[in-house]
């Protein structure tokens, strides 16, 4: 048994103290969680998805409860990239000067928004160690998942931003065709993948015979989503030499790990923070655990260590 071990990673050029990341939309901008838990002893975060301009999200009701989940329509709501900065930026560069890697997300509903919002965070956010784009939101009816969801459409998007960013660029992928996306994106230039984006899905309330939401479709996530996202994660590993950041249903550090042996790099808390919001750092401690119970000590030995 090792009692300190390695937890260290190199996240595509992204030096992170340990391999706990958060999920985009689901920790705000860091500084909400600072109350419940020590924000800089995680190996990341991951800001909520930022387009050039303000976007006000989906009318009415955007969230549900389901059975180990949760649906949610949010629609990318988001302050715009400027406003981001100004109200977060003196934040941000504090919690990277205090070791955290700050990943900014890019949300669009075009081409050029995503160009667009590389470029602005390029200008304006020297604290972001990288940048996000997500091609994979289900929630909004122009771009999000219809920009990732081929492997010419998802290769396309990273073309145009490629040029306009020496930062490490990550692709938060859409669940579905994963070898062959994330074999394109590879091609195009990206980094690092992250995967899973929420998986399209439906509640109806059969008294009103009317979805749940204000949208017939939604997101869903949480525990339900878990042995979906891990399959997904070991296929986009085996897929590419590029590493993947594992996201979706991770409650435990032991959850945690099943993406770092599937061959995860990183591995993003999301859901689970809005029920227990100190859940990062608790499944930081459990992850360390699990690593000195191995026998390594170097978290580094057990990623893609899973044998068929
Ligand atoms: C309320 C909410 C808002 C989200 N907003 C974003 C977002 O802005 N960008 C994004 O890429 N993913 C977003 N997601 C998806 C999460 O980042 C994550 O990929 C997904 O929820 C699966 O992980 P989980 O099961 O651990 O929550 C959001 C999820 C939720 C629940």
């Amino acid at each position: 048994m090792v009692s300190t071990p390695n937890m260290a990673v190199d996240f595509a050029g992204i030096r992170m103290s340990n391999p706990v990341n958060t999920a985009s939309g689901t920790f705000g901008f860091g500084w909400q969680f600072e109350s419940f838990q020590d924000v800089s002893r995680l190996g990341a975060i991951t800001c909520k998805g930022c387009a050039p301009v303000p976007w006000p999200g989906n009318p009415g009701s955007r969230m549900a409860e389901t059975a180990s989940g949760m649906l949610n329509s949010v629609g990318l709501a988001n302050p715009g990239i400027r406003a981001f900065v100004k109200d977060n930026g003196a934040y941000l560069t504090r919690l990277s000067e205090r070791g955290v890697a700050v990943i900014c997300q890019v949300a669009g509903h075009s081409l050029d928004d995503y160009v667009r919002a590389v470029e602005l965070y390029e200008e304006l956010a020297p604290f972001a160690s990288g940048i996000e784009i997500n091609i994979s939101c289900p929630n909004v009816s122009e771009g999000g998942a219809a920009m990732g969801a081929t492997p010419s459409k998802a290769a396309e998007v990273m073309r145009a931003v490629r040029p306009r960013s020496a930062r490490s660029l990550i692709v938060k992928m859409a669940p579905h065709d994963v070898s062959e996306v994330a074999r394109a994106l590879e091609a195009a230039g990206a980094d690092a993948l992250s995967l899973v984006n929420t998986i399209p899905a439906m509640a109806i309330d059969v008294r009103t015979r009317r979805s749940r939401l204000s949208r017939p479709t939604a997101g869903l996530s949480g525990p339900a989503i878990h042995p979906i996202a891990v399959r997904m994660v070991w296929e986009a590993a085996r897929a590419t030499s590029i590493p993947v950041c594992g996201i979706g249903g991770v409650t435990t550090g032991e959850e945690a790990a099943e993406f770092i042996l599937a061959g995860a790099t990183a591995v993003g808390v999301g859901t689970v923070s809005l029920y227990d919001p100190a859940a990062a750092g608790r499944i930081l401690d459990e992850l360390t655990t699990w690593v000195a119970s191995q026998g390594v000590d170097d978290v580094n030995d057990l990623i893609g260590a899973f044998e068929c």
